[in-house]
């Protein structure tokens, strides 16, 4: 079992080949247990019997031969009973569990067998028998550690009466909203030392807010969307400018440093290549400058603290959501974007609203409102499961949707769009309403059904008016607004209830979430593990 790439595989089958091996597949893996044999047969003429420390030594003298990433576990047929497992810039984590040890890439595919684990740090390796484990770093050193214990996996096993995790999941999200309230947004303002006086508890240590003069983002996918939502708070509510990068494109083009900048990640597993690349990347290349208003100062928000992540940044934002099973992220969707909101909060009240004209008034207000959120949340998502249910055989023939939004809602019309690719398999794209005149209105006619999300604020008119241009191409229009006169426009709303414009993203997205879970269930698509996707992209 092996999880990454092994970059130089060619170059070590062909020196295998050249000494007699035969390949039995193409892959990259391969390589690994022929290394290994090769090792093994060495000691073996040596003298040597079989033993879990001659496996673990023939491992230890192959690993330097690897380049890339891996994450894989070893059986040795000579030796039944013993397992050694290696990583390397991908995750492995070993269960303990009751007579038996596990390995597994990700904390879900523990959960339901054990709740106690073992994280293996970058370069570590493990022999495991009945007696125990063993564990040593990539310098073959003899490591002690003691094992931590997984929050949140007590129903994860069980979809209870949902017919997917993905649904339940999306079902949870007044949970996930009621628990953030609780834990950071008390109802009373904070009276006690580090936080007395203010509206929002995090916890996070005072120095992440102190003299940031920039903030950039790094994430992917949903983790992207919530960032660019996160951003537009932070700018908006906090006056700070912030910037969104795809880690993916960041650690190859990163922008010229900034001093006083803290980066945050965001990623739900904790263990998304791309996003520890760009950050190992970020944290090295500040390091090497001397001037201490460029250090790094990184903060990680995700829903896996015990993940990698965890193990890089200096503060961790855990959001608490559970473990989610469905690889189309929902409620961490929520919890993250929660996280962003306790943050830009935070940093508001310690300036004051600054040039952002937001005053403690103001701000009151918008803590008012998310304590408001878990029970409209719960409305909503019964309502507009039901609703959605009933419009998911309009799109049995759909090939291509179109996602409008703009201001702080386009990023959810990105996640609308993303979510309906990666699990009904439909094109579909997430545009900002403004610029569809600028090309893609040329698509538009009775076959692209276009959901547009207009809420009360400073561009509702102007989105208003975006649907009309492509109502008159045809397009069958799905309307997330509120229920108001304007809303006669749309073929089918999707209503959600009136709230400040700023706190709207927090209700757009689960008919964004229902409608992508309703299409793709109504298609008989195993909504779940949708094809080609992995819950965790451990690789690059
Ligand atoms: C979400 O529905 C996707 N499966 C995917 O885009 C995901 O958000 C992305 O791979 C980043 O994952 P992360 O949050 O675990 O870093």
């Amino acid at each position: 079992m092996q999880n990454g790439i092994i970059e130089n595989y060619r170059t070590l089958r062909e020196e295998l080949q050249a000494e007699g091996v035969v390949f039995r597949s193409d892959t990259d893996t391969e390589v690994i247990p022929r290394l290994l044999s090769r090792e093994l047969a060495r000691f073996h003429a040596g003298g040597s019997a079989p033993s879990g420390g001659l496996l673990l030594q023939a491992l230890q003298a192959v690993l330097p031969r690897l380049h890339g990433a891996y994450a894989f576990a070893v059986v040795w047929a000579e030796l039944p009973g013993a397992l050694v497992v290696a990583r390397k810039a991908a995750p492995l984590l070993i269960g303990l569990g009751e007579g038996e040890f596990l390995c597994a890439s990700d904390t879900p595919a523990l959960a339901g067998f054990t709740r106690t684990i073992l994280p293996l740090e970058d370069g570590e390796v493990a022999l495991l028998t009945p007696l125990g484990i063993e564990l040593y770093d990539a310098a073959g050193d003899r490591v002690q550690r003691t094992p931590s214990l997984l929050s949140g996996t007590e129903h994860v096993a069980d979809k209870r009466s949902f017919r997917h995790f993905m649904l339940k999941e999306i079902h949870e999200q007044p949970e996930t909203a009621a628990l953030w309230v609780a834990r950071h947004l008390p109802e009373a303002e904070l009276g006690a030392a580090p936080h007395a006086g203010l509206l929002v508890a995090l916890p996070l240590d005072e120095s992440v807010y102190e003299g940031v003069e920039r903030i950039q983002i790094l994430a992917c996918g949903t983790s992207r969307h919530v960032a660019q939502v996160g951003a537009y708070l932070l700018e908006q509510l906090a006056g700070i400018p912030t910037s969104v990068f795809y880690a993916s494109e960041f650690r190859y083009a990163p922008p010229p440093l900034s001093p006083n900048t803290l980066t945050i990640e965001v990623t739900q597993s904790g263990e998304t290549a791309d996003t520890l690349a760009a950050l190992a990347m970020e944290q090295e290349r500040r390091r090497a400058v001397a001037d201490p208003a460029y250090a790094p100062r990184l903060l990680g928000i995700t829903n896996r603290p015990e993940s990698s992540l965890g193990r890089l940044v200096d503060q961790i934002f855990d959001i608490g959501a559970g473990i989610e099973v469905g690889v189309a992220a929902t409620k961490t969707f929520l919890g993250q974007l929660l996280a962003f909101y306790g943050l830009a909060l935070a940093f508001a009240e310690r300036r004051a609203g600054g040039a952002t004209g937001h005053g403690p008034e103001q701000l009151r207000q918008l803590a008012a409102g998310l304590r408001a959120l878990p029970q409209q949340l719960r409305d909503l998502v019964d309502d507009h499961d039901r609703r959605c249910e009933q419009l998911g055989h309009l799109f049995a023939d759909t090939q291509d949707v179109m996602f409008l939004g703009r201001g702080i809602n386009y990023p959810i019309a990105l996640e609308g769009a993303l979510k309906l690719k990666e699990i009904s398999y439909i094109h579909a794209e997430g545009y900002p309403a403004g610029e569809m005149k600028h090309g893609p209105i040329a698509l538009l006619d009775a076959r692209v059904p276009v959901v547009s999300i207009a809420v009360p604020g400073t561009v509702f008119d102007k989105v208003l008016s975006n649907a009309q241009e492509a109502k008159a191409r045809d397009a069958q229009l799905i309307g997330v607004a509120p229920e108001c006169a304007d809303a006669e426009l749309f073929d089918t709303l999707l209503p959600v209830p009136v709230v400040d414009e700023l706190l709207s993203p927090l209700l757009t997205v689960i008919p964004m979430q229902l409608l992508s879970y309703h299409i793709a269930a109504h298609r008989g698509l195993d909504v779940d593990q949708p094809r080609n996707l992995a819950k965790s992209v451990t690789v690059e």
